[in-house]
Parts: C-alpha cells; structure tokens; sequence
C-alpha cells in the first residue's frame, strides 16, 4: 500500500510548505499529495481560499500577488511555495498527487508537468492530478489525456466507485469516513485504483491494507510505514 504525506509531512512540518516536502522525502513516502490554487497565471500550493489558516496573512489568497504572498509566514520560516518550486524540491524522486483546489486554466497545470519532466527527471506516470470538482477533471483529461486522474469524493456515492469510472479516472480517492471492504472490491472491479484519505491511526491503515487498498494519504507517512512494516 503506497503511502502519500498528505499536504507533505503535515504532521512534522507546516503542511504544503517545502520544509513539510522535504520532510515527506526523508520520511521515504511514496508519494506526496498537495493542494494547489492558480493566482494569477501562476499555481501556489495551499490547501484554502483564505490565507489565514496557514499563514499570518488576514485576506483571500486572490488579493495577493504572488510577491505579496511569498512574504507571509507559513510557519518555522516557510512561505507558500509555487507548484514548481515543490516540484524542484522532489526533483523525481517520487510520485506527486495535485490536488487541484481552485484552478481556472488547467493548461496551467499539463505545462508545469509537462516542464517537470523535461527539466527535473519527472516521468509522466509519476503525476496524479485529483479534484473534488469532476467538471475540472474531465477538462483537464482532454487536453492531456496520459496524465493519472483521481476522483475525489467526500460523500459516500451511490454506486460505490462508478462515478470515477465514468470520467475515466486511474483512482477513486475516497474519505476513510465511509470506505467499507465492498467499496473497494467495486473499485479493483471497475479498474480503478483505491486511494484513501486522511489515515493516521494504525488500526485504519491495517484495516485498509487487508482490505487491499492501493494508497493512503497520511500526515505522518514514516508513522505510517512503521505501523506497515511492523504489522
Ligand atoms: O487528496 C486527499 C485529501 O487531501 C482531500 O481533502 O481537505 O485534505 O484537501 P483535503
Ligand atoms: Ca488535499
């Protein structure tokens, strides 16, 4: 079961930031998850539409300019990086799932990856690009349709994993609140791969790898993969 650090190592570092990035590589996770929004023609990474969770910023991230926003605190000296800065930090060396937040221009994004992998060892399959809103998804999916897409859903759907077969996903990336062993059955069925968040407990992730689910996102990804290793 691949372990993702969910918004970087959020759980030893200020999540989405480069110290939590670079924390997730030491960590050795598999992968690494982080939200993304696009600010004027650039994708910052940052997982709400207020600044004010993360950083010591009051307003909407959508009244800074990317100067602007690179002066505030994130935490422990950090600032909200740019989706190429986390790039340059990983540099390849893992997988990389963009959770995209709030995105008007997806060919943003299919540049920044298509850029990653001829300047920073990057291989396309490396590259996960999910979302909550599916309409933004299949947009994406036209214009690079190699690129990995995952469904998100925080809902419990009504025909288990059919709604991401139905936008010709690679995964459903489902909230562990409703993730029942069916679930997942349904997934593997329909040829999706089963990704699950946010899993920190070590009776989840047991229950989960029993379960044969493929992923996990999880705060704490060398935690995680003790709790695997030890099992
Ligand atoms: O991508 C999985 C998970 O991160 C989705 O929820 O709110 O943590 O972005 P959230
Ligand atoms: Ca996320």
């Amino acid at each position: 079961m691949l372990i993702f650090a969910h918004r970087g190592a959020s759980a030893d570092a200020p999540e989405n930031t480069l110290l939590a990035i670079e924390q997730a590589l030491i960590q050795q996770a598999d992968g690494i998850e982080i939200d993304v929004y696009q600010l004027g023609n650039e994708l910052v990474v940052i997982h709400d539409r207020w600044v004010s969770r993360t950083t010591n910023g009051t307003r909407l991230l959508s009244d800074y300019s990317l100067e602007e926003l690179q002066t505030l605190d994130a935490g422990k000296g950090q600032f909200v990086p740019t989706l190429w800065q986390v790039l340059q930090c990983v540099q390849g060396l893992c997988l990389i799932n963009i959770e995209v937040k709030g995105v008007r221009d997806v060919l943003l994004i299919n540049e920044c990856i298509n850029k990653a992998v001829s300047q920073l060892g990057f291989e396309a399959e490396q590259f996960i690009v999910s979302s909550f809103n599916h309409h933004l998804l299949l947009a994406f999916k036209s214009i690079a349709p190699k690129i990995k897409i995952g469904a998100l859903t925080a809902s419990n759907p009504l025909d288990y994993a059919r709604f991401a077969e139905d936008l010709q996903a690679y995964s459903v990336n489902a909230d562990i609140s409703f993730v029942d062993q069916n679930f997942v059955i349904d997934a593997h069925n329909r040829g999706l791969k089963m990704f699950v968040y946010t899993v920190d407990e070590p009776k989840d992730l047991l229950k989960l790898q029993a379960w044969g689910v493929d992923g996990v996102f999880s705060n704490g990804p060398a935690a995680a993969k003790l709790v695997l290793a030890v099992k």
